[in-house]
């Protein structure tokens, strides 16, 4: 808040805070809720972080709703339960029209001969419902359904989401219902990295956003881009008389909205828009499993009350899911960066919701006997909004005689070796670290967007610099040069340029990213993150003992024990060092170091090393040091001029502080020291 006492120059802060806020929340709006953003991402990124300049250097102007705030650092220990102001039903639902026609006899048989009915039809869209409640016009709490009843309480994770605004322009109680989706172009970066990170991917996106909503840590919420769209208002009477208009006075105070309804007066216009929306529903960036009609009416919505399980004024028109029946004609068993071996279907390739299929997930040797499924069989597979198609039944009845029961191999098809069962593990491996598949995954693995993002790596390249022995593990992509890579097929001097300069960028990317590409189970994107923030240089890293891992990670939020292990596992593994020394000679994320020594500003030439639990994520704090000039130290060791002390600083930092002679300060100190 601007007071009196304030300058000028700091009521033009203060300004242009309220404006940054604003402009971020509209293109948030634009981008998460009506999926048309005005400007680039990289336009965007600016905005935002002016806005974290400002908010650093202006700490007094940050508020609780600011887009920065949306994700809070604090994983927690557990989801606590709440009771929902009002039951959250379900619906009676129909496939078929002659019953929709029933519904809408019994909606008129319950009302006055002369009464007009209206239908507000509305998408139906396929994803897990939540409760949101306003006061005051802020967001003040979030709940999942749960059974009806009692949800769960996940206000810190719809935070993240942020097409939905913290506060709005409505100082009276607002409760909304709402369906948390994630579009499917959304869900198919989720997988991809879920597959290359060794865990299942999601079978649609349904799942996917109702397990988003109910993580115990925000920060991995925020990574799955959910997004909401409000289909009720319980105060809806006090703001409109009508469903239709409530839908638009709430598209109007800004919240997410999904825009697709439509009043409808009988019958043969809710079927018109049924068809219609059936056949749209394909472009659309999510998935609807149908449409909901509602009589449009709060007063006779009210005067038709409700069933021992369902209200009479709605039903769901539901959508018959995509299926299709082809032949199975193969199953083939892939092999993983990890060595999982994966049965996969081949099929006879068939229409299938608007693509041609050849291929559907059988997920493992258990999935595959409980179906039953066996070469030369015709198999049912379904998209109902899946990404990856499923082989969902199989006709036994018309299996030609003989057909032999599948069984995983015990060797691996790409180099041969035995297949080894981990421990307790379902998952079969191949144990060779030379398997070219494996090879070939780990390096498709490591040029990916989201790792060190090397363009020109395609597949069939990374095939033929496997099969000629160019390339044996991903630190010889940096040894490649025009020489080497004139052999291959079909690749001339053009091409070799532009692929040796995206090799030669990618050496650029921080070491999160390294630490991403290279794969340490367990530890996905936002843990290699966190571990980069500890370790900041891959020299640090390679230094670490397993005791140093467990001193460092152990108490990271959101760290767990087997992922500290694995970690400890990775780093004392002889070939795994090999190979992380190899990169390293190479140069590979030397930026953060470089970035350290050439920024100036008030730290420059101090060094600190950061610990215990700070009032914001240790990332933020080391930016702030590096944006100021400072180097960051990952421990205390001789030359660390400050420790920035947080909460419960364990014994043996303080004691590496006394014997190096750095100074011990609070958060609050080192504020004012960048502050200058
Ligand atoms: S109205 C009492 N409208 O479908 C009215 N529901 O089967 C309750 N859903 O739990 C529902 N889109 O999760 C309504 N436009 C929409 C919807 C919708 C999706 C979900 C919602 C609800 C379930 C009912």
């Amino acid at each position: 808040m601007i007071t009196g006492r304030q300058t000028m120059s700091d009521k033009t802060k203060g300004s242009r805070h309220s404006e940054l806020v604003r402009e971020i929340q509209y293109h948030d709006h634009r981008y998460y809720v009506l999926d048309d953003p005005e400007i680039s991402d990289f336009e965007y990124d600016r905005l935002y972080r002016s806005l974290v300049e400002l908010e650093t250097s202006h700490p007094e102007l940050v508020t609780a709703d600011s887009p920065t705030k949306r994700v809070g650092a604090t994983p927690r220990a557990d989801l606590v339960s709440v009771t929902h102001v009002a039951p959250m039903t379900s619906l009676d639902n129909t496939y078929s029209e002659s019953e929709l026609r029933d519904f809408i006899r019994r909606v008129k048989e319950n009302l006055a001969d002369d009464e007009v009915v209206r239908f507000c039809v509305e998408p139906k869209l396929d994803g897990a419902s939540v409760e949101l409640v306003y006061r005051q016009g802020r967001f003040v709490q979030g709940s999942t359904r749960g059974d009806g009843t009692t949800g769960e309480e996940i206000t810190e994770n719809l935070r993240t989401i942020r097409g939905l605004p913290l506060v709005i322009e409505h100082r009276d109680p607002l409760t909304l219902r709402a369906e948390a989706v994630i579009f499917r172009r959304d869900l198919e970066r989720v997988n991809e990295r879920r597959l290359l990170e060794g865990e299942q991917p999601f079978a649609n996106p349904r799942n996917a956003a109702s397990g988003g909503l109910r993580m115990l840590d925000p920060r991995e919420v925020a990574e799955r881009h959910l997004r909401l769209f409000v289909w009720q208002c319980l105060e809806g009477a006090s703001l409109a008389p009508s469903q239709a208009i409530v839908l638009d006075r709430l598209a109007a105070l800004g919240l997410p909205m999904h825009q697709r309804h439509k009043v409808c007066d009988g019958i043969d216009t809710i079927m018109e828009y049924l068809t219609s929306l059936d056949r749209s529903r394909r472009d659309l960036p999510f998935d609807i499993d149908g449409a909901v009609v509602k009589v449009d009416s709060f007063a006779q919505q009210g005067r038709l009350g409700k069933t021992a399980k369902f209200p009479r004024w709605a039903i769901a028109f539901k959508f018959a899911a995509e299926r299709a029946q082809t032949r199975l004609l193969d199953i083939a068993v892939q092999v993983g960066r990890t060595g999982v071996l994966t049965p996969v279907a081949v099929l006879e390739p068939v229409q299938l919701a608007g693509t041609v299929v050849s291929r559907a997930s059988l997920h493992n040797q258990q999935n595959i006997d409980s179906l039953d499924a066996r070469i030369g069989d015709l198999v049912s597979i379904e998209k109902a909004g899946e990404i990856i198609p499923q082989v969902i039944a199989v006709d036994t009845g018309s299996r030609f005689p003989g057909a032999a029961v599948f069984r995983m191999p015990d060797t691996c098809p790409s180099c041969g070796t035995t297949v080894v069962r981990r421990g307790e593990e379902v998952a079969l491996r191949c144990p060779n670290a030379r398997c070219p598949a494996v090879i070939r995954q780990s390096i498709l693995h490591f040029s990916r967007r989201f790792a060190m993002d090397i363009d020109h790596l395609g597949e069939s390249l990374i095939d033929q610099l496997v099969e000629r022995g160019l390339v044996a593990d991903v630190a010889d992509l940096y040894q490649l040069d025009m020489n080497a890579l004139k052999v291959l097929d079909r690749f001339g001097p053009k091409s070799a340029e532009n692929l040796l300069r995206a090799i030669a960028t990618s050496k650029e990317q921080p070491l999160e990213r390294l630490i991403t590409g290279v794969g340490i189970e367990l530890i996905g994107q936002v843990a290699s993150r966190q571990l980069a923030e500890v370790a900041i240089t891959l020299e640090n890293l390679l230094a670490w003992t397993a005791e140093d891992v467990q001193e460092k990670l152990g108490t990271i939020d959101g760290f767990g024990p087997k992922m500290v292990e694995a970690v400890a596992v990775f780093l004392t593994d002889e070939s795994k060092r090999n190979l992380l020394n190899k990169i390293a000679a190479q140069g590979v994320s030397r930026a953060q170091v470089a970035n350290q020594t050439q920024r100036t500003g008030p730290l420059s030439g101090k060094s600190f090393c950061v610990t215990g639990v700070l009032t914001r994520p240790r990332d933020e704090v080391h930016a702030a040091i590096l944006a100021a000039g400072g180097t960051v130290h990952d421990k205390v060791k001789k030359g660390t001029q400050f420790l920035v002390a947080g909460d419960k600083v364990g014994k043996s930092k303080l004691d590496a502080a006394k014997k190096n002679g750095a100074e011990i300060i609070d958060e609050a100190r080192l504020h004012a020291m960048i502050l200058g």
